[in-house]
């Protein structure tokens, strides 16, 4: 038996709904391939916040840095500012776990029609989204706070070795799929930090001289998506870049609730982390009706990070074959069905193999 021990952070909303989901397809898909997985949960959480005035301990970092791999639902509720709940979380282990990489896969799958791709249309890409600098850098600051000549300063922080990593990333995932790669740019506006983007991907494009790409405008790529996603194949993006395509590209394949997104330490000197790319979803937490979809897709690409890429396989025919075998369909994709009915449904499809 192989043992993993994972670091749990349901979170927020519906985020404690779809770990316990995401846990018991690990387990029941462990069983059949010499798996254990033990699970050790953090309520690191806005309720924490507001009742111990932090989203998470001094030494929380510490004390998940050693686990296999960390799996969060999802961070931010009303009530306590985002900037508070995400800069004292989610961005915290993002950063200091140097998961520079943000890969996030859109299919759109059978049983689930897009609400733009035309039927039958083979959508089938990923967002390689840059994780840790960019626009989400932590330069910046508010001044004059309540003076009529107030304001807010955000320094974006492209660094050669920070682009250079992710460009490689995405450059060589391109390899490994059909060999296309679009770069998300606005180098036409005055972004002072995108015409060197553009020449580090140019670079890049040298060094894999194989991969066939180009650059888009990001304001006629998100158009282009809407009108074509079969186009595309890889698309690398900045980080701020990236976090919008994903979402518009989540929706492009049905819902921001199938969606599953896997932030990665490729060099593996921290635990990677694995999130549905949506949130909390205050609007419909705690009714029990939140698609599971996402995070069982992330314990898939989880499954895959630690070496069990057969495994990982099971859970992704698994769910694929509910969707195009039953009518079973959570609210979000119009239909009835409750997170645990559709789990129990995925459940079935990975233990009647
Ligand atoms: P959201 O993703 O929580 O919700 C957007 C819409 O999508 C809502 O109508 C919601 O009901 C629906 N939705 C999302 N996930 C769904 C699912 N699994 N099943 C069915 N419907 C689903 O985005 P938001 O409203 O912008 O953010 C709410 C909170 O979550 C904010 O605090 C935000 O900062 C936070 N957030 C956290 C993460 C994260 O932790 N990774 C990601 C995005 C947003
Ligand atoms: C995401 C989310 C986060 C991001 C927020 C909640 C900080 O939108 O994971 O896509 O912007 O990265
Ligand atoms: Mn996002």
């Amino acid at each position: 038996t192989t043992r993993h021990r994972i670091a749990l952070i349901p979170g927020d909303g519906i985020g404690t709904e779809v770990l316990p989901p995401a846990c018991a397809v690990l387990d029941a898909v462990g069983k059949r391939h010499g798996l254990a997985f033990s699970y050790d949960s953090f309520d690191w959480s806005c309720e924490r916040y507001l009742a111990e005035g932090a989203m998470m301990p001094t030494d929380g970092l510490g004390r998940i840095r050693h686990h296999d791999a960390v799996l969060l639902g999802a961070v931010g509720w009303p009530g306590v500012a985002d900037h508070v709940s995400l800069w004292g979380l989610l961005i915290p282990i993002r950063r200091q776990f140097r998961q520079y990489v943000n890969l996030r896969p859109i299919k759109v799958l059978e049983g689930v029609p897009s609400p733009v791709a035309k039927a039958g249309a083979d959508v089938d890409f990923v967002v390689v989204r840059e994780n840790v600098e960019g626009e989400y850098s932590e330069i910046g600051g508010r001044l004059n706070r309540g003076f009529p000549n107030e304001m807010a300063v955000q320094e974006a922080v492209f660094t050669r070795p920070g682009v250079e990593r992710i460009l490689d990333y995405a450059f060589t995932t391109a390899q490994r799929r059909e060999g296309h790669l679009v770069s998300a740019t606005k180098s036409n506006g005055i972004v002072h930090t995108m015409p060197f983007w553009d020449e580090l991907v140019r670079e890049a494009g040298e060094r894999f001289p194989d991969v066939e790409w180009r650059q888009e405008h990001i304001d006629a790529l998100v158009a282009k998506i809407v009108l074509d996603p079969s186009r595309y194949d890889v698309i690398v993006g900045s980080n701020l870049f990236g976090d919008i395509l994903s979402d518009l590209a989540a929706a492009v394949a049905g819902s921001i609730g199938i969606a599953p997104a896997a932030n990665l330490n490729p060099e593996r000197e921290y635990p990677s982390m694995f999130e549905p790319v949506h949130g909390s979803a205050p609007d419909i937490a705690g009714r029990g009706i939140a698609n599971p979809l996402g995070a069982i897709w992330c314990a898939s690409m989880m499954l895959d990070h630690l070496g069990h890429p057969e495994a990982a396989a099971e859970v992704f025919d698994a769910f694929a074959s509910v969707l195009a075998t039953t009518d079973a369909r959570t609210a979000d994709l119009g239909g009835t069905a409750t997170t645990k009915e559709f789990t129990q449904l995925v459940l079935g499809a990975v233990t009647d193999r």
